[in-house]
């Protein structure tokens, strides 16, 4: 038998491994790398997170990965060789975070690599189209695998579409296994570029559980910052947000947008949310300075995050732990509270998750049931959530 075969089955029979979980999510912020200690599988899963590091891109890089991400319309060349650049860069910053953590490659059992979202085309974005749902992650995971030598799971998205899901939100199998509690109720949010929740009911009935995303999270306020204030990425701690003033025409043209009606669960992106997005409902409103823009797309993001909890859960008592760039953003998490008063707000920290680690370490564990994913939750069922495990494998030879 082939030599990395036999390590597979090996890593495959333990008990407790070392999972590097990497998330690049769609604000194309940066490499989040988590190092986890992972033992069990499916519920009886248990993660200690080991190290966690975020490696920002370099505005060159962001530059580049915008000339594809999210456009209809795309050099195919660019496609081609950032599939390549983005999978060797991230296998060279998986190096250097272990040479800084003073930690072996061949300590490391597996990566666990999400890759860079470039299209996000679920059904309903292209309604008429013979097309199924669909999904595009770039950051080849062979060349991890050859630059590491560690064996990496990647590219998770293509088998929830392949067994009837949108790829997204992938988060519901590890806050499952990871967050349910006897205790109370609780809601999973996470506020990334887009935001999503995963509801997980004490009784731990999985059939009950609800995941999806809500819509845009930080993706808005990024999108904005970055077109109208030269140099900036995003509002820092919603420094310029604060000193606008909610104007209600803008809030009311962005409220009317088709994909808050759709049903649960769904999945989105900046494919829908974007500067259009925004420059359409400012084409309906007139006069508005940009601080009033960015205090309106904060509270319209909460207000959709807050409609979409309070539609959907009709439990009485839940608590939110969330996680995600968007709890760094205090206007956001004090309109959100706004909106829920009577709810308790908490980050998954309380929980003992790293907030900013959290979306990297489900990935790690996505990775753990790939190859070690045999317990009772396989048999099953949901009528909207795929019970399949995930990921692809590669080989360092
Ligand atoms: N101090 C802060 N003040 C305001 N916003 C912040 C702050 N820190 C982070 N953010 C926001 O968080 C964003 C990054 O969030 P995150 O990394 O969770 O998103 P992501 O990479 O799109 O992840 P995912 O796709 O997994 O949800 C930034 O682009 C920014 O909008
Ligand atoms: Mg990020």
């Amino acid at each position: 038998m082939k030599k990395q075969i036999k390590n597979l089955f090996h890593f495959a029979e333990l008990d407790t491994k070392i999972i590097l979980g990497l998330m690049s999510g769609t604000s194309l912020d940066g490499l989040d790398i988590a190092l986890c200690k992972i033992s069990g599988n499916g519920i009886n899963t248990t993660c200690e997170l080991l190290q966690f590091e975020t490696i920002p891109y370099s505005n060159e890089l962001k530059n580049e990965l915008k000339t594809i991400f999210c456009k209809e319309e795309v050099s195919l060349e660019k496609v081609c060789v950032l599939n390549n650049f983005i999978g060797k860069h991230h296998a060279q910053l998986i190096n250097q975070c272990l040479q800084k953590w003073n930690i072996k490659n061949e300590e490391v059992d597996l990566v666990a690599s999400h890759g860079q979202t470039i299209y996000h085309a679920p059904k309903h974005k292209h309604p008429n189209s013979c097309y199924d749902n669909a999904t595009l992650q770039i950051g080849d995971a062979d060349q991890i695998a050859v630059n590491t030598g560690i064996i990496t799971i990647s590219d998770f998205r293509q088998k929830h579409i392949a067994a009837g899901g949108e790829g997204a939100p992938l988060a519901v199998y590890g806050d499952y296994f990871l967050l349910s509690s006897e205790d109370e109720n609780r809601i999973l949010l996470n506020i990334g570029g887009i935001s999503n929740f995963t509801f997980l009911p004490k009784n731990l009935n999985f059939a009950e559980v609800i995941c999806t995303d809500i819509g845009p999270g930080n993706t808005l306020m990024d999108a904005y910052i970055q077109q109208h204030f030269e140099g900036l990425q995003f509002d820092e701690n919603a420094a310029i947000a604060l000193q606008g003033k909610v104007n209600d025409d803008l809030l009311n043209a962005l409220m009317v947008h088709d994909f808050f009606q759709q049903n649960f669960p769904k999945s989105t992106g900046q494919e829908i949310f974007n500067l259009n997005f925004i420059e359409d409902a400012l084409a309906k409103t007139k006069g508005i300075s940009e601080e009033d823009v960015l205090a309106t797309l904060s509270l319209f993001t909460a207000k959709t995050i807050a409609n979409a909890i309070q539609q959907n859960i009709f439990e009485q008592d839940f608590t939110i732990y969330t996680s995600g760039g968007g709890i760094h953003n205090p206007l956001l998490m004090l309109n959100l509270q706004n909106e829920l008063p009577n709810i308790k707000i908490e980050s998954t920290a309380t929980l003992g998750i790293n907030p900013n680690a959290k979306e990297a370490i489900l990935f790690a564990v996505l990775a753990n049931e790939c190859i070690s994913g045999d317990s009772e939750f396989y048999t099953s069922n949901h009528k909207n959530i795929p019970i399949i495990t995930m990921g692809k494998i590669s080989l360092p030879n």
